[in-house]
């Protein structure tokens, strides 16, 4: 058989297993990887495979050894697992990853992919060489008599596009969908959401380990997309700093501690003498402060863009969004009600996910929906 041949046949047999509309999404976390593919189930959607890997490379591996760890932990659990599809969609967040709205003159969205890198250049804090730049029309306007149309700008650094490929590719998987994590949670937002008209918009706060993604969506669509460099880790480190405390302790203490937020708690807390337990709400209270104050920032830059702007409420996701109290402290100090996300609670098929883990998959079940959109 020619090699060709051979090809079609190979493409047509994984069609065959896998359905041409399979893709399986895959965040890939400081942390953890998470990893979601959906399919259906006597005709209705179905969480098909799920992961939650913890990635616990040496403290002093190099980047490189880093990755050839994070490689072999994917690929030894799509063996496991027997995770036949091989198409991904990813996301990225971080210091490298710049997200822009921009109002550019009114040219063909041919035309804007042609002259992008001309018309990014002043938007992009970066060498415009050493990025990868998408974008995203998201309406045309009429402003002081001329023709704009208003867009998303994203731009990438190229390594760390390629860093990120070559990990899924080194597992054997095919990257065909590479988002920004605040934008895979749109999918999750379409999903959750029902006809119901929202009273105002909805904050996203997916609290990780290193960064945590803030977004505003209006009616679905991100308006704000901000990475605040407070997160799962900072809290930890303050509980290290105030005690003494090596980092697998603190992480112990941050699980069970969490937040003493019901007086009554603290009293009894002060006059039983739990000084670790005291100390460590008033450790992590210390960062949430920080972050807080980053919400708010954001928060009023998003209503003094428009009239009628309002924030109806608060869903928080991430590992972190489980901390002990930490939607009822926020609740208090924002004023806006406050849920955790669980993001497969759209599904009408039994999900086996423990509950702690739920709210760690909203970036991968989004990225797991980017296919899936017509399956409903
Ligand atoms: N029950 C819990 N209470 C408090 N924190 C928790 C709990 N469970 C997990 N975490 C924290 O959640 C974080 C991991 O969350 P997540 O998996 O969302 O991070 P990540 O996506 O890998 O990180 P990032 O996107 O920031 O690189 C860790 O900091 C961990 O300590
Ligand atoms: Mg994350």
């Amino acid at each position: 058989m020619k090699a060709g041949a051979a090809l079609k046949k190979a493409k047509g047999l994984a069609a065959f297993f896998t359905g041409p509309q399979d893709v399986v999404g895959v965040d890939i976390g400081s942390y953890a990887l998470k990893i979601a593919q959906f399919g259906q189930e006597s005709g209705q959607l179905a969480l098909k495979s799920w992961g939650y890997v913890e990635l616990k490379p040496k403290p002093d591996a190099s980047p490189e050894e880093k990755k050839a760890y994070t490689i072999n932990e994917l690929r030894a659990f799509l063996i496991k697992k027997g995770i036949r599809v091989k198409e991904t969609a990813t996301a990225l967040s971080g210091n490298s990853v710049i997200v822009r709205y921009v109002k550019f003159p009114r040219l063909t969205k041919s035309e804007l992919t042609a002259t992008l890198a001309t018309e990014a250049e002043p938007f992009i804090p970066f060498d415009i060489n050493e990025v990868q730049l998408g974008f995203h029309i998201l309406a045309e306007l009429v402003e002081e008599g001329q023709k704009k149309m208003e867009t998303v700008l994203v731009a990438a650094k190229r390594d760390l596009i390629s860093a990120r490929l070559d990990v899924l590719q080194g597992a054997g998987l095919t990257p065909t969908i590479i988002d920004v994590d605040s934008f895979a949670l749109e999918n999750v937002y379409e999903r959750l959401q029902g006809p119901k008209p929202e009273l105002g918009a909805t904050l996203y706060l997916n609290i990780g380990h290193m960064v945590t993604n803030l977004s505003i969506l209006e009616s679905g669509v991100t308006r704000v997309v901000r990475d605040i460099f407070i997160s799962g880790n900072t809290l930890t480190k303050a509980i290290m700093k105030a005690f003494q405390m090596d980092q697998a302790k603190a992480e112990e203490a941050k699980r069970s501690y969490g937040i003493i937020v019901d007086p009554a708690e603290k009293e009894k807390a002060l006059q039983e003498g739990q000084r670790e337990a005291l100390g460590v709400s008033q450790a992590i209270t210390g960062v949430v402060k920080d972050l807080v104050a980053e919400v708010h920032r954001s928060v009023d830059f998003y209503l003094s863009q428009g009239p009628e702007r309002s924030i109806g409420r608060i869903v928080l996701m991430g590992g972190t969004a489980r901390l002990r109290n930490l939607s009822k402290h926020l609740a208090g100090e924002l004023k806006v009600p406050v849920s955790v996300l669980d993001p497969f609670s759209f599904l009408k098929t039994s999900v086996d996910v423990p509950a702690d883990l739920t709210p760690a998959f909203g970036v991968a079940a989004g990225l797991a929906l980017r296919r899936n959109r017509d399956w409903a």
